[in-house]
């Protein structure tokens, strides 16, 4: 049984084909990478697998049960996690009480239940102090400790994008889903990042998918690569194997350019 699969997904809106026959098989514990140029539908990819959008056609089948059209919080509960290419935070909490909310799935009273009304030793204090101290890992494993009682919005981009990576990381997923973690990164927080993702595929077994433009990155980290190109599936494969492909050459770099590079008319 596959870890994690899609099957033939099709997803149409009004007159447009954003996702046409995408198949893809995730192994558990791998780092696969989804790639194509804008628009050719890869967050809607991930929008169908997290239950934000319902697929016109095609199964998602996660660790052996059909999710395909569950509703978005149903999937999460099952170990699905993800991140959004538009940085989706409350900026106006702090770092942890952002990465807390995303505990709120492992929290057995609620997210800020009566722990205020019964004492130290009550079980709504204890789970709270259980939970702060998983985040307080969390912020640690991501080096976020000058960030952690900070309001969100006045963090510098890239270290919001690492508060909502250790979001995600909060709700202890098993397949993760990042909707371009390096975008708008330096190159020094890039090459921490990439490092942080293997991490997360080596030391806690989370199996990852990321969309990423950087193919620095794409090669550097995945074992199985997916090319899309308006919504088509246009190759498949080990990175060193997509990358020469030459339909993948020509969804990035125009039809001219690959004939001129393999000397056709
Ligand atoms: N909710 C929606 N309603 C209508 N069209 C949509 C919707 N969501 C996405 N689309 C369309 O589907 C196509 C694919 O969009 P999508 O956002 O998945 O692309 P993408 O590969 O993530 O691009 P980018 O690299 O720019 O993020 C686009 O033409 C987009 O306008
Ligand atoms: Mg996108």
């Amino acid at each position: 049984m596959p870890f994690f699969e899609v099957q033939n997904l099709t997803m149409v809106f009004g007159g447009l084909t954003a996702l046409d026959n995408i198949s893809l098989t995730l192994e558990r514990g791998s780092i696969n990478a989804v790639i194509g140029p804008n628009g050719a539908g890869k967050t809607t990819l991930f929008n169908c697998i997290t239950g934000l959008y319902k697929p016109t056609a095609g199964r998602i089948i996660f660790k052996g049960t059909d999710i395909t059209g569950r509703k978005p919080y149903k999937i999460a509960a099952m170990g699905l996690g993800r991140t959004f290419q538009n940085i989706e935070l409350f900026s106006h909490m702090t770092t942890m009480d952002n990465l807390l909310l995303g505990r709120h799935l492992h929290m057995k009273t609620g997210v800020f239940g009566g722990a205020a009304c019964f004492g130290r030793r009550s079980p709504a204090v204890q789970e709270e102090i259980a939970q702060r101290r998983k985040v307080e890992e969390i912020i640690d494993f991501l080096d976020l400790q000058s960030a952690r009682d900070r309001f969100v919005g006045g963090l510098p981009y890239g270290t919001q994008k690492k508060v909502e990576l250790g979001r995600a990381l909060a709700t202890e997923p098993e397949l993760l889903l990042l909707d371009e973690p390096v975008a708008g990164m330096n190159l020094e927080e890039k090459q921490d990042l990439v490092i942080w993702l293997k991490d997360i595929q080596e030391v806690f077994g989370v199996t990852l998918l990321v969309i990423e433009h950087d193919m620095r990155v794409v090669m550097d980290i995945s074992q199985q690569v997916l090319v899309i190109n308006f919504g088509k599936p246009i190759a498949r494969g080990k990175p060193q194997e997509v990358q020469n492909h030459p339909e993948v050459l020509k969804a990035y770099l125009g039809e001219d350019s690959v004939d001129q590079m393999t000397g056709a008319a």
